[in-house]
């Protein structure tokens, strides 16, 4: 490159009195706030948020180029508790303190109890989490704790959790915020309606991880919704994603013993079911299921060449993209679920461990081979 001459560097300095861009002029609000009208929450409910939602909607190059279709990722890792939970968990919350609850419980396999703890710390709410012993990745372990939740361990999985918390439900005077709970699903499905907004219609194909089977039902509601008001066109073809090792839906039974390296969706009995198996179909879209390795690989090109680190689960999308192809889409989003520093213990367990040298200049140009 050459050199620009003095006097052209000093014109672009910029005159004295000149500021930084103003911020935007109406700050985000929360999904509460932000989508009142398109949720089934009263005026009069005063919105718990953390500012969740808002979340961007990435160009991925590389991944685009392998798909040979433009794929863009909504990074719900970015909400604040790191998950896509925190839409629906505001949603449950104002609800829930609207309704003058005073504890709240869910059952998890990590994420919903991070984000339920820390929606509940803000709304001045108990909250006890129960989660499967030693199944929850450490990031959202720790989240729980430090938020003040109850955390009980059981011998047990996920969905032997969440039907004793189901049970408890109905017994003592606690709100379940799984997303059996409509509250969830209502908070949930405005993603949708920010992807809408961006792209200014529905994408061709949305793809998602399938675990208690709320997100996808929350995702065809919202576009459903907004389709109805004349907001969209178009509808997107919905393609889920299980792990082959916990697929009950698309094996068309519970699978007793589930397993997978995705700990968020080691779910052998989802309690949307049959809401996700409606949204896939009216879609035209479908639910498939793919191996550990499939899903491991989609998420090392995606830190490695999009560079977007994700959480294992949160892969499985992706990698259920690669396997089946883009059809006809021409315009696909791949919901990009949680952040991969929620997970550290898979992402150390597949990386080369850091390479150890001298404190100097020379072992560093020794190694780096410059
Ligand atoms: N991705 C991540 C990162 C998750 O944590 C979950 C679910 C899913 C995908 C699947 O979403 O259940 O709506 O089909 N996590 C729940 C939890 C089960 O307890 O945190 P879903």
């Amino acid at each position: 490159m050459s050199q620009r001459p003095v006097s052209q560097a000093k014109k672009k300095t910029p005159p004295p009195k000149a500021r930084p861009p103003e911020p935007p002029p109406l700050p985000w609000g929360g999904i509460v706030e932000e989508y009142r009208a398109w949720l089934d929450i009263p005026d009069s409910a005063r919105a718990v948020t953390l500012l969740e939602g808002n979340t961007p909607l990435l160009d991925a190059p590389r991944l685009s180029e392998r798909v040979g279709a433009r794929v863009l990722l909504k990074l719900e890792g970015m909400n604040p508790t790191g998950s896509f939970k925190d839409r629906g968990m505001a949603a449950a919350m104002t609800m829930a303190l609207h309704r003058k609850a005073k504890a709240v419980v869910c059952a998890s396999t990590g994420n919903t109890s991070a984000s339920a703890a820390a929606y509940a710390a803000r709304a001045g709410l108990e909250c006890a989490v129960v989660i499967p012993a030693g199944a929850v990745a450490l990031g959202k372990l720790s989240q729980a704790l430090a938020h003040g939740a109850r955390v009980l361990s059981i011998e047990g999985n996920f969905d032997r959790a969440l039907e004793l918390v189901r049970e408890l439900g109905e017994r003592a005077p606690v709100t379940v915020v799984n997303s059996v709970n409509p509250d969830r699903i209502e908070g949930q499905k405005t993603a949708a309606f920010e992807i809408l907004g961006v792209l200014g219609d529905a994408p061709d194909l949305l793809c998602l991880p399938v675990g208690n089977a709320g997100n996808i039902t929350a995702y065809w509601r919202g576009f459903c919704q907004a389709h109805n008001a004349g907001a969209t066109d178009q509808l997107p073809r919905l393609l889920g994603v299980q792990a082959e090792g916990a697929a009950p839906i698309v094996l068309g039974k519970k699978v007793d013993n589930p397993q997978t390296i995705a700990s968020a969706i080691r779910i052998g009995d989802p309690a949307s079911w049959a809401s996700a198996t409606a949204a896939s179909s009216e879609s035209g879209g479908a639910i498939v299921a793919v191996s550990d390795m499939q899903i491991l690989e989609a998420w090392r090109r995606l830190a490695a060449e999009d560079s977007v680190f994700c959480e294992p689960a949160s892969a499985a999308g992706i990698a259920g993209l690669l396997q089946e192809g883009p059809g006809d889409a021409e315009t696909i989003v791949c919901v990009v679920t949680g952040h991969g520093l929620k997970d550290p213990e898979v992402a150390m367990a597949h990386a080369a461990p850091p390479r150890p040298v001298a404190a100097s200049v020379k072992a560093l140009r020794d190694a780096l081979e410059i």
